[in-house]
């Protein structure tokens, strides 16, 4: 972001730099990332920049992105509106194409006209809008991509552990893996809320960064690929406090001691069980980036994608590696060799984006254990 005087700059948008109207720039990565995806789609009739406020993410889009026709950019603050109007003017765009709405978001997306993209980029929680959403448009039969912004990090990743379950439905885990935990909780939530109108759920690109958890995923309509959905979307996990083992309860009853040491062990869910990103959505958006070094941050942004590129193929969930340290006296080792050692041995390995002293592995934990014993240093 480029602070000017009188306007601030990110990706190829300006945006007039009102005190009043909210914008914040720590979410700029979150739309670049976005804005790399609409990048890899193919063409959008309709466009629904949901919760708009100063419209940067709606203005990003269209002056980015060449597969765009109509933007309908809304925000339920009249001041808002009235400054987006000014941004569209100072960004050159037609308002025509770029249409403004002053109005609530649920009312606009029964009553408006069916949209193909849908963006949501509320405070908190996107959950109370996803029904309208589902619901969008006279035929509800075109949405086909969403990309759903939640900030309540606090409450999916298990601080508020009540507030989890009122708002969510589900039951979180505050724990070493709370971020995986609640990008599932999340997904689970969405999933379901899809399945009810018969669409089904998949996850392209979706990441935790920051205070913010983002999900773009696509939208298939169909009973039987929506009853698969439903059926992902209603997993729980096992996770045993004491000596770090986890599973999912993908089949089978749960347990009610840990099978690994016998203590009492907790669960979390109903949540996503699937693949919360895909290597080739990936691979398409590095290629979009490639094209667009010169208003991006690639350094930052490529080993970012790359990471969630090489952790989406490999099982759910991850071992914090300074826990197991700690809790099994073994020495520390560098994540990369850990990660070599492991695949030497012919386990999957990888970081994970969710956390950076974290291995995602399919590893059992007495190896990873030998892993570290083998290739780490004595902590002093
Ligand atoms: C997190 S900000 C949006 C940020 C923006 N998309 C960006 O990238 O900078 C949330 C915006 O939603 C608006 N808002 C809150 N509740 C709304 C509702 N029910 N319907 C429409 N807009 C709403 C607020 O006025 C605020 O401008
Ligand atoms: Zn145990």
């Amino acid at each position: 972001m480029i602070m000017r005087n009188n306007y601030i700059k990110e990706g190829l948008a300006r945006i007039g730099n009102e005190e009043r109207i909210f914008y914040n720039p720590h979410m700029k990565m979150c739309r670049d990332i976005s804005s790399l995806w609409v990048g890899t789609l193919p063409k959008i009739e309709n466009l629904l920049d949901g919760f708009c406020a100063s419209g940067i993410r709606g203005i990003r889009y269209r002056l980015e992105n060449t597969n765009i026709e109509y933007i309908h950019h809304v925000d339920r603050s009249s001041r808002a509106i009235t400054n987006l109007k000014k941004n569209l003017r100072l960004n050159k765009l037609n308002q025509k194409m770029n249409k403004c709405y002053a109005e609530d978001i649920n009312r606009f997306m029964l009553t408006n006209i069916d949209y193909d993209y849908v963006e949501l980029d509320p405070f908190g929680t996107p959950n109370p809008f996803l029904d309208c959403m589902l619901q969008n448009g006279p035929d509800n039969s075109k949405i086909k991509y969403i990309s759903i912004t939640a900030t309540d990090t606090a409450v999916l990743c298990g601080a508020h552990h009540r507030a989890c379950i009122k708002n969510y439905s589900s039951k979180p885990l505050d724990n070493e893996f709370c971020h995986e935990n609640g990008m599932r909780i999340l997904l689970g939530a969405i999933g379901r809320a899809a399945s009810k109108y018969e669409w089904a759920l998949t996850p392209q690109f979706c990441f935790s960064h920051r205070h913010y958890m983002k999900v773009l995923a696509r939208l298939d309509r169909g009973a039987l690929k929506a009853l698969e959905s439903a059926t992902q979307s209603q997993k729980y996990l096992q996770y045993c406090p004491h000596c770090m083992f986890h599973e999912f309860l993908d089949k089978g009853f749960a347990k009610k001691s840990c099978p690994q040491c016998k203590k009492e062990i907790e669960y979390a869910g109903p949540l996503w069980g699937g693949r919360f990103a895909d290597e080739k959505v990936a691979d398409d958006m590095l290629r979009v980036l490639q094209l667009r070094e010169e208003f991006m941050d690639s350094k930052k942004l490529r080993p970012f994608i790359e990471m969630i590129k090489n952790e989406a193929q490999g099982p759910r969930l991850y071992y914090d590696t300074h826990e197991l340290a700690s809790r099994y006296k073994v020495p520390v080792a560098k994540l990369i060799d850990i990660v070599d050692e492991l695949r030497e041995n012919n386990y999957f390995a990888s970081r994970t984006h969710f956390k950076n002293v974290a291995i995602r592995t399919d590893a059992p934990i007495n190896i990873i254990l030998e892993a570290m014993k083998k290739r780490g240093k004595k902590l002093h």
